[in-house]
């Protein structure tokens, strides 16, 4: 298999995050196709991905899977994990808590786009504080929720610590610590498993 990603993408870390725990290093490659923009075409990713988004798994069979959600699953189904449970509460649960945390990296990752591509004066500031609301809305949801967290952590887990890492690289002047004790410390918690530490974007 063949995953095409970017270092920085938050969404191809969790993709990442997933081979580790998985144990798949051996049978996934890797490959960055440089640089990868929402005003930018990349002939690689486009070939695979009508949508030219990150990150895409080509399989072996020529097949291509997007997006980050439907790879880490595929991954956890091919390595018989523990990641996407099959029975139904603690299932939706996950994917509930997976869809929380990859929302609050979609905002974030436009607000990205807002502030370091988008010409100055092209940039609406009430677009930007109404996403900044959904994020703090989205982390003090994460903060009320971190109490049921799973011990062993499911795809909703490995995918908060990711936005979180995304929020700290990205937005280090925006610190979503203050006021979420609990997320706080699990957070510094589950960045102490290899495949978090080994993949912090840099
Ligand atoms: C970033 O540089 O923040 C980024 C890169 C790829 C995808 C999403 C975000």
């Amino acid at each position: 298999m063949n995953l095409i990603f970017a270092p920085a993408s938050p969404f191809a870390r969790k993709v990442r995050v997933l081979i580790l725990e998985l144990g798949l290093q051996d049978r996934v490659r890797l490959q960055d196709p440089g640089a990868i923009t929402p005003v930018s075409n990349n002939a690689v990713l486009n070939a695979v991905n009508p949508l030219g988004m990150l990150p895409a798994l080509e399989l072996d069979n020529g097949e291509c899977l997007y997006d980050s959600p439907v790879i880490c699953e595929y991954l956890n189904h091919v390595a018989n994990g523990p990641f996407f449970p099959a029975e139904a509460d603690p299932r939706f649960r996950a994917l509930g808590l997976q869809a929380l945390a990859d929302g609050i990296l979609d905002l974030s990752v436009a607000l990205r786009y807002e502030a370091a591509m988008r010409p100055q004066e092209l940039q609406w500031p009430t677009w930007v504080d109404h996403q900044n609301e959904k994020i703090e809305r989205g982390l003090d949801a994460l903060e009320t929720r971190c109490s049921q967290f799973e011990a062993s952590p499911l795809i909703g887990e490995i995918t908060v610590a990711c936005t979180l890492g995304y929020r700290d690289f990205r937005f280090p002047d925006s610190d979503w610590r203050p006021g979420r004790p609990a997320l706080t410390q699990w957070f510094s918690q589950i960045m102490q498993r290899d495949s978090l530490a080994s993949t912090v974007p840099t």
